[in-house]
């Protein structure tokens, strides 16, 4: 099977970044995060289940302490598109009162899942609350959230891999990239 067979039938259209690219960025962020929080201890928070990949390539990158917990918040069940509804899944386990809160997101789209999520979060009394995501769609009718430090800005394609998925599917892969629609179709055509 050629590459791109294999890539094809991994539900691959196109590789939007490359597993060098993002690895050489999640390297920036670490550097740029060490600064920022020097001397202070972050509760890196990150977003079930999507960012799993990002935050623990991401959180290897930093050298300062660090603490970790995470939420689960769904958005879009098995679909393409964007709900809009925000339900928690799953809280944290930790209290944040006086804690400087790091958000981790692989991917900010319609930016109403961080916009809840730092509403929920801004009650409990954080010391602080940044938000850095890997990725950022470009989109004007997207929320104006603030995102502190973001890893990509890309278009507004469905994307798939490291952390993301489609159906489930598709978060081993270690690159980002666009779905091939053909993969939507085939499983919609086989029931799945
Ligand atoms: C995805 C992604 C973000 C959110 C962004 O999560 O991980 O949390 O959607 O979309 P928005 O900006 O339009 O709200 P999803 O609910 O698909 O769950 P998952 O992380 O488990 O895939």
């Amino acid at each position: 099977m050629t590459w791109q067979a294999e890539r094809r039938a991994n539900g691959v259209a196109t590789i939007l970044i490359t597993e060098q690219e993002l690895q050489r960025r999640i390297y920036e962020l670490g550097k740029t995060l060490d600064g920022r929080y020097a001397g202070r201890v972050p509760l890196m928070v990150g977003v079930l289940n999507g960012a799993v990949a990002f935050m623990t390539d991401l959180m290897r990158a930093m050298t300062i302490p660090v603490e970790i917990d995470f939420m689960a918040v769904s958005s879009y069940g098995n679909s393409t598109k964007s709900t809009g509804v925000v339900r928690i899944l799953k809280d944290l386990n930790n209290e944040i009162a006086g804690r400087d809160v790091l958000v981790v997101e692989d991917i900010v789209d319609s930016g109403l899942t961080l916009q809840y999520l730092l509403d929920v979060l801004q009650t409990r009394s954080p010391a602080s609350v940044e938000v850095v995501a890997l990725l950022r769609k470009v989109k004007p009718d997207a929320v104006p959230v603030r995102v502190d430090l973001v890893g990509f800005d890309i278009p507004d394609e469905f994307v798939i891999g490291y952390g993301l998925d489609y159906a489930g599917r598709y978060r081993n892969l270690p690159y980002v990239a666009i779905l091939d629609p053909a993969a939507i179709k085939e499983e919609v055509a086989a029931g799945v």
